[in-house]
C-alpha cells in the first residue's frame, strides 16, 4: 500500500492510472468480453493526457498537440522504422529539464531531432540560443511546424530564431558552433547509431562543448548514447502529472 502511495505521489495520477491498467489488461485481457472495456480506459487516458496538455496552444494560436502514428505520413527517406509516433514535449518537463543545465545559451545553437510540430522548438526559443534548428523527417508535420512558427512569431512578435529542416536526421550535417542536442525518443537502433556516430565525428574533427539531452526510456538507446563517452548526468526530474508515461532524462557532456 505504501508503495502504491510513494508512486502516486512521485509520478502523479495519470501514471499511476496507466500502471494499474497494464497490470489489469496483463491479468483479464484473456477474460471474454474484456477488449472493448480496455479500449474504453485506453481511450479515457489518452482523451485527459491531450486535454491537460492544451494550454500551450491556446496561448500561443499553434496546433502542437496529440499522438500521431508515423505510418501514414509522408516520410523522407527510409528510416521509419526506427519510430514509430509523433507526440510533443511536456511543457512542464521541458523547463524543469532546462533549469538542470548550466550553460551560457547564447554561445551555443540549440538542435532539436525529429522535431515534430516544433513544440520543443518554441519552448526553446525563450533561452537566448544563438539559433535554433529542428529536423524533422515527416512532410506533414514538417509543414505544421511551418504554421506553427509563423503564428508563434504573430503572437509574440518577434523573430523566433528556427529553422525548420525537413529531413531525415542520419542525413543532417551538425553546425561547427558549440551545441545542445535535444532527443526526445525520436528514434532508435540503426538510425540512433548512425546519429551519434555523425556526432562522434563531428567532435572529433572540431572539439566543442557539445550537450546531448536525452529524455525517453529505452535502455538500448541509452547503452548506445553512452558509447559516446562523454561524460553523462542522469537528473531526477518531477513528472509531469499529466502524462501518462515516466521518462528518464539524462544529460551528456562532451569533453571540449
Ligand atoms: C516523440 S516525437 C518528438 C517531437 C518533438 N521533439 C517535441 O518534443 O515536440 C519524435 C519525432 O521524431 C521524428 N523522427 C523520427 N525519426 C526521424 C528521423 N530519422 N529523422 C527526422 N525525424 C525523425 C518523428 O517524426 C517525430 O515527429
Amino acid at each position: 500500500m505504501l508503495n502504491h502511495i510513494d508512486s502516486f505521489l512521485k509520478n502523479g495520477p495519470m501514471v499511476t492510472a496507466w500502471n494499474a491498467r497494464n497490470r489489469l489488461r496483463s491479468r483479464y485481457s484473456k477474460v471474454p468480453g474484456s477488449m472493448p472495456v480496455f479500449w474504453f480506459i485506453d481511450k479515457a487516458l489518452y482523451f485527459t493526457e491531450l486535454c491537460f496538455d492544451r494550454p500551450f496552444d491556446w496561448r500561443f494560436r499553434t496546433d502542437t498537440g496529440g499522438f500521431i502514428p508515423l505510418k501514414d505520413l509522408t516520410i523522407k527517406g527510409r528510416n521509419i522504422e526506427e519510430c514509430h509516433w509523433y507526440q510533443p514535449m511536456s511543457v512542464t518537463v521541458f523547463k524543469r529539464i532546462m533549469d538542470h543545465v548550466d550553460i551560457d545559451f547564447s554561445e551555443f545553437e540549440f538542435i532539436d531531432f525529429g522535431s515534430g510540430k516544433g513544440r520543443v522548438l518554441l519552448l526553446a526559443a525563450g533561452y537566448g540560443f544563438k539559433k535554433i534548428i529542428g529536423v524533422e523527417f515527416a512532410q506533414e508535420l514538417h509543414n505544421i511546424a511551418v504554421k506553427n512558427l509563423a503564428a508563434y512569431e504573430s503572437v509574440t512578435k518577434k523573430p523566433a530564431g528556427i529553422e525548420l529542416v525537413c529531413e531525415d536526421a542520419v542525413k543532417f550535417p551538425l553546425p561547427d558552433s558549440p551545441l545542445v542536442l535535444f532527443f526526445y525518443s525520436p528514434f532508435e537502433g540503426s538510425v540512433l547509431e548512425q546519429v551519434i556516430s555523425n556526432i562522434r565525428e563531428s567532435h572529433m574533427l572540431n572539439p566543442r562543448k557539445i550537450v546531448l539531452i536525452f529524455h525517453g526510456r529505452n535502455a538500448h538507446s541509452i547503452a548506445l548514447l553512452e558509447s559516446l563517452n562523454f561524460q553523462s548526468r542522469e537528473i531526477e526530474i518531477v513528472a509531469d502529472w499529466s502524462r501518462i508515461e515516466h521518462q528518464r532524462t539524462i544529460v551528456f557532456t562532451s569533453p571540449e
